[in-house]
């Protein structure tokens, strides 16, 4: 078994909601996982559960409330729990790639450059930038006259589409994937299922969200169920492995406890 690449250790996340005198969201609590090169753990488990938390905390976009988020390089581990503000900027650009649940839109920036920004950041030669820009959009069937404008009245198929090519041209070593598929087509939800094995197959390791039951069963080497007793836990204190139960992790959707 290869040595994983992101593992968590007794997760948790609390939201402080400043807006409301403070309130404390408690949202995970003693989340462990471990995805290695080459893998897909898919995350499951109702809505609301916190699954796209867990990739914004992955991300940067969420600051981590307990335990440890950690990147095991062949040269040594990076904890993002503890990183610096300054330092995400390269690992995004870099290490960790992430396909959100929405496009963020740019006004006036086409589709075709939203496509080649993150390789352009790299410092890639823009016109090897623009051509592999649109190989992806082409076949993601995105029509070629949409190429050149501002994704903003684009449908929202069209958009996640422009978000998918935009997350898989620079190969990160990790990628992130928000319900990719939601918005698609048999014939394009296809075509992210052949982006996913191909990134498998050059080793990126892959955590992601999806909610058609078929593409599921397709990627996922692992499941990971997020429930909710997890948050019924107590305190730190009185927590022991056992509540660890509360995440079921399946091989191929068979129950490993
Ligand atoms: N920025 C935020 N501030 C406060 N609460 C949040 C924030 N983001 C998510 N939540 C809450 O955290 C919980 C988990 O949300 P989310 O991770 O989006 O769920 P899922 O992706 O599993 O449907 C929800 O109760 C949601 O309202
Ligand atoms: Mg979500």
């Amino acid at each position: 078994m290869t040595s994983p690449f992101l593992t968590a250790r007794r997760l948790d996340k609390t939201f402080v909601l400043h807006a409301q005198g403070g309130q404390a969201l408690p949202v995970m609590r003693g989340l462990d996982l471990s995805l290695s090169p080459g893998k897909c753990l898919v995350l499951a488990g109702r809505s609301g559960i916190g699954k796209s938390t867990l990739l914004k905390m992955v991300n940067g976009n969420y600051r981590v409330s307990g335990g440890q988020l950690t990147l095991h390089f062949e040269d040594g581990e990076l904890e993002l729990s503890a990183l610096p503000a300054h330092a995400w900027h390269l690992l995004r650009r870099d290490v960790i790639g992430y396909v959100s649940q929405f496009l963020r839109v740019v006004p006036r920036v086409s589709a075709r450059e939203v496509v080649m920004e993150p390789l352009l950041a790299r410092g890639c030669d823009v016109s090897e930038a623009r051509a592999r820009a649109e190989a992806l959009l082409a076949r993601l069937n995105l029509p070629e006259r949409l190429w050149e404008l501002a994704p903003g009245t684009f449908s929202g198929g069209e958009q996640q589409r422009v978000n998918i090519a935009r997350g898989f041209i620079a190969e990160h070593p990790l990628l992130l994937l928000d319900e990719p598929t939601a918005s698609l087509d048999a014939a394009n939800r296809e075509v992210v299922v052949q982006l996913i094995e191909e990134a498998k197959a050059r080793g990126t390791a892959m955590l992601g969200i999806f909610h058609d039951e078929e593409v599921r069963e397709r990627v996922a080497d692992r499941l990971l169920e997020l429930e909710g007793h997890m948050l019924l836990g107590g305190t730190d204190a009185d927590r022991t492995a056992s509540d660890h139960t509360s995440f079921r992790q399946t091989d191929s959707g068979e129950s490993l406890s």
